[in-house]
């Protein structure tokens, strides 16, 4: 089954957004599969974002993800991660639609409250840097006519 990796960044924390987002997943049906709280240093935040290391806005980003605690989440189901993108809303706050996080909750992109991955792929890489220690292999109970 296909799993995305969310990520709560520090404003969201800070603004007690956490149980907002985790509701919006979890109604809409997916699968909360890894959860953790974390501060994580510079060179961990960089990792993560290596991909952008070429942006002007790549050391902005790494202070704002540095800047206090993250929660990291791994999230389960059909079509999680294209999905989970459309749940978050577009990356620029200024053009996300109303009733997605970030059209809800955020005005900047340097503010921009959550982190979703952007493909299958990169969530594999992503759930590995941030899960080393593995995460739950619980499976819903639900009968599969209800999904
Ligand atoms: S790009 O330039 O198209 O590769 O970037 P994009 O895909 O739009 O965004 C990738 C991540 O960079 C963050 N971002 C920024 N952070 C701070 N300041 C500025 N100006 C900025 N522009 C983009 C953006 O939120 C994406 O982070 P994640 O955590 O993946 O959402």
């Amino acid at each position: 089954m296909e799993q995305t990796f969310i990520m709560i960044k520090p404003d969201g924390v800070q603004r007690g957004l956490v149980g907002e987002i985790i509701k919006r997943f979890e109604n809409k049906g997916f699968y909360l599969k890894g959860l953790k709280m974390m501060t994580v240093d510079k060179s961990f935040a960089k990792k993560h974002y290596e991909d952008l290391s070429a942006k002007p806005f790549f050391a902005g980003l790494v202070e704002y993800i540095i800047s206090g605690p993250v929660v990291a989440m791994v999230w389960e189901g059909k079509g999680v991660v294209l999905t989970g993108r459309k749940i978050i809303g577009a990356t620029n706050p200024a053009e996300s639609a109303p009733g997605t996080i970030r059209g809800d909750y955020a005005i900047v992109v340097g503010r921009n409250v959550i982190h979703g991955s952007d493909a299958v792929e990169s969530a594999r890489k992503e759930i590995a840097l941030w899960f080393p220690e593995g995460i739950s292999g619980w499976q819903s109970s639900a009968h599969s006519w209800i999904y």
